[in-house]
């Protein structure tokens, strides 16, 4: 059988990470996967996590299967961090939300869960989006159809564009859309902007399904979460797929949440009841580690504290960051106007360079930056920025 099967070319995102750790080239610079990293190159354990684990070891006292929704603590502190602690969809106890295998095992129990409701659905995705939005979705039997969203020549949202191509969605379609910090652009939608997208959504009778990946990278906690909160206060349905591996740095414990927003109490149990049965038939059992830890933080006032502390730092860092690398730019006199880097929020932000110019940075200054011109800006440091800069101009100016 084995046979039949030839070799794959590697992830686009993934592949790029394995061949930078290949590099021998001490001075390379990795601005490729969506990870956090200090300024010297580290992603550490947050602090908050770190105190929430020591405490942890020392109160587990099984491995036993935890509840096929997860862990309660979490779940309830991710639905107030989703949509705020007094949220009118809370109050009407019509909001369920189950621990998943991190932010992709939610996009893809939500995928299964949108087939069960509408087979016929067709799910309307942003050009551009994550990568991996398209066989996570079209793994679960989606048929996808894209909207514009980023117009890479004037570095705005094509809001226009994209409100006229989701007239042509059916009732019962779903549009996928970005919470905020967009994978892979960097351009959020302005408040205007996510009021237009609800009241076309509430015409047309379609739901959202947001992913949720960055909350409090891009201007803060609550600021993240506008857009979710607009819809949840305008629209009877929402759907969530949220993410702890960057705002919580669980990366590699795999935690996230898919959160229904239903019409009423009773649907959205069933809603759950879906969600837990869905994922019996792929994993059985959501992973409890990273779960417990994010539950702990969110839960415990002095946990929660010196998280918010540690993520304000992260994203100052990343917003300063982007500052830095336009202002340089700026200096070394190339023709290219990089000013919208520093307008831009989250992790990450389209260069605008070609792919042999990306192709050049890799081979000649060991810098990775993903094909379509994507960079974490995480991955930019005070020590690596002349570097980086100086050779992106050489580049450009050649
Ligand atoms: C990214 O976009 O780099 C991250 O979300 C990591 C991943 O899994 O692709």
């Amino acid at each position: 059988m084995f046979n039949a099967l030839e070799a794959l070319p590697p992830d686009p995102i993934l592949g790029l990470t394995a061949s930078f750790r290949q590099d021998p080239r001490a001075f390379k610079i990795d601005l490729g996967v969506g990870v956090y990293k200090t300024e010297d190159g580290q992603t550490p354990v947050m602090r908050a996590i770190k105190a929430a684990e020591q405490q942890f070891y020392g109160q587990e006292n099984t491995k036993s299967y935890i509840a096929q929704v997860g862990v309660e603590s979490y779940n309830d502190g991710m639905v107030k961090l989703i949509l705020g602690e007094g949220h009118g969809a809370l109050r009407d106890n019509r909001v369920r939300s189950v621990l998943t295998p991190g932010g992709t095992g939610a996009l893809r129990i939500g995928a299964e869960l949108i087939v069960r409701m509408n087979p016929e659905a067709t799910i309307w995705v942003g050009n551009p989006t994550w990568a991996n939005h398209f066989p996570v979705l079209k793994g679960a039997g989606l048929t996808i159809e894209t909207y514009p969203y980023y117009d890479e020549a004037s570095r705005s949202i094509s809001i226009d564009a994209m409100l006229e191509t989701l007239e042509k969605a059916a009732a019962g379609d779903v549009v996928l859309l970005h919470g905020c910090c967009h994978n892979p652009c960097g351009a959020d939608l302005s408040t205007e902007q996510w009021g237009q997208i609800a009241d076309l959504l509430l015409r047309k009778g379609l739901l959202p399904y947001v992913d949720l990946a960055y909350q409090g990278f891009g201007v803060g906690l609550d600021e993240d979460a506008y857009g979710i909160r607009l819809l949840a206060d305008k629209l009877p349905e929402v759907l969530v797929a949220s993410s702890c591996s960057k705002n919580f740095g669980l990366y590699r414990e795999r935690t996230g949440s898919i959160t229904a927003i239903a019409q009423s109490a009773e649907k959205a149990s069933a809603a759950e009841s879906h969600i837990a049965n869905i994922a019996r038939a792929i994993y059985s059992m959501p992973p409890a580690h990273g779960g417990f830890l994010a539950g702990m933080v969110l839960q415990d006032a002095s946990l929660r504290a010196q998280w918010l502390e540690e993520l304000t730092d992260m994203r100052n860092r990343m917003n300063g960051l982007r500052g830095l690398f336009a202002a340089k730019m700026l200096e070394t006199g190339v023709e290219q106007d990089f000013s919208f880097i520093k307008q831009q929020f989250g992790m990450f932000s389209f260069l605008g360079i070609t792919p042999a110019q990306i192709a050049r940075l890799r081979e000649e200054f060991a810098i990775y930056i993903v094909g379509s011109s994507r960079i974490n800006v995480a991955g930019i440091s005070e020590g690596n920025l002349d570097y980086l800069t100086t050779s992106l101009a050489t580049v450009l100016k050649s």
